[in-house]
């Protein structure tokens, strides 16, 4: 199977790189990927030149480009991890959240009618179902309620997808995943940067209370649920993928202070952010049921190993936050 993978020098884009790279050898990837500052060959070291796999920087907007690309590579499926993926950065600027969240899949998607390919799996959010109370779960029949600009972007690809579906009978499949953690996060996300703050002895800003939930999904797991709705979901399904690993956000500071041996004194409760979603957690029952796919890694051992391989990778960790990081934090940050 000849496939093109977007955002996959993106976290969890080259994660799942990596994972088909490694588990199936007759596999051929296109890696299409503007490198934007998420972007980085760095989480890709050691399989940019692999034989199943060919790195194109470019823009999913770019229709030519992709429809070049599915004829040269005879591909039979896209899989759109390409994205603005930060909600801070929405509340902030939201145009380029509407160019290439909505308007770069539309330009996939009509690439993909067009070249007649066999399967369209896009890559979608639980936050565009909005925000939970203290009780229940989002399940795939919930109302579609996005609170951000973001998964506002997020959740309109999302019926992009499924009229293309409707339509011209594109055959898609939509997943919808909680918050993924592991090795390769950029630290602008809650667990690296608390990780790469603590490890200098910096405050740990914690929006609020501090008492929102998110329903932690180890990145690996996430990457087999997507392998598995690629090549064993029927068409016109949507799946939610979630780890089962509710906890507030102190609760997973406090775990990342523990690990590195610091003192719960770093932590600085800070002005919230704008809309703030309290609480997300996911029902995966549909997904357990239909394609055999359970989560494997509990919190408790994925944060040890995630914490663990920041420490390990100190080279990688220090490269992202040099530069323009600098300048994303203070703007977010500073004063707050
Ligand atoms: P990320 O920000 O780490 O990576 C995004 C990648 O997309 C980067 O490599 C970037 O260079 C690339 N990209 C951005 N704009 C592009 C464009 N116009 N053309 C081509 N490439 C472009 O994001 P992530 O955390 O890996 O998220 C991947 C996907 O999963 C996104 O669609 C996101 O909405 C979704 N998602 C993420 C999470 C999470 O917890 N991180 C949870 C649910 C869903
Ligand atoms: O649920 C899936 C979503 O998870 C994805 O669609 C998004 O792409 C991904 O970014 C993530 O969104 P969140 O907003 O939940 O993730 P983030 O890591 O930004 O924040 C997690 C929680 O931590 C949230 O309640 C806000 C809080 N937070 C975050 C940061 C960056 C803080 O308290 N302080 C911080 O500095």
């Amino acid at each position: 199977m000849n496939i093109i993978v977007t955002g996959g020098a993106g976290f969890i884009g080259s994660n799942f790189v990596r994972m088909v790279l490694d588990e199936s050898k007759d596999t051929f990837i296109v890696n299409l990927d503007k490198l934007t500052y998420a972007g980085n060959l760095g989480n890709l070291d050691g399989y940019i030149d692999n034989k199943n796999h060919k790195f194109i920087k470019g823009d999913i907007c770019d229709g030519p480009l992709v429809e070049k690309l599915i004829d040269d590579y005879k591909i039979n499926a896209i899989i759109n991890f390409a994205a603005e993926s930060h909600v801070d950065r929405s509340l902030v600027e939201p145009g380029v959240f509407i160019d290439t969240n909505v308007t770069g899949t539309l330009t996939l998607l009509k690439a993909a009618l067009e070249k007649d390919i066999d399967r369209f799996v896009q890559i979608s959010t639980d936050e565009v179902y909005g925000s939970l109370g203290e009780k229940g779960m989002f399940t795939e029949e919930t109302p579609v309620s996005p609170n951000s600009p973001y998964s506002a972007s997020k959740a309109a690809a999302d019926h992009l997808v499924r009229s293309f579906g409707h339509s011209w009978g594109l055959k898609y499949n939509i997943t919808r995943c909680s918050n993924n953690y592991g090795q390769y996060q950029f630290p602008e996300k809650m667990i690296p940067l608390m990780i790469n703050n603590a490890l200098n002895d910096k405050d740990l800003p914690i929006y609020g209370d501090g008492l929102y939930v998110r329903d932690w999904l180890y990145v690996y797991d996430h990457c087999a649920a997507v392998w598995k709705v690629l090549t064993e979901a029927k068409p016109g399904t949507t799946y939610n993928i979630g780890g089962n690993n509710e906890k507030t956000n102190l609760e997973v500071v406090n775990l990342i202070l523990d690990r590195l041996g610091k003192d719960n004194s770093l932590i600085k409760h800070v002005k919230d952010r704008p809309g703030h979603d309290r609480r997300y957690a996911i029902d995966s029952s549909k997904i357990m049921a239909e394609l055999g796919w359970k989560p494997t890694v509990t919190f408790e051992e994925g944060i040890v190993s995630t914490i663990d391989w920041y420490l390990n990778n100190k080279k990688w960790l220090d490269t992202v936050v040099s530069g323009e990081y600098q300048k994303y934090y203070k703007s977010m940050y500073s004063g707050r």
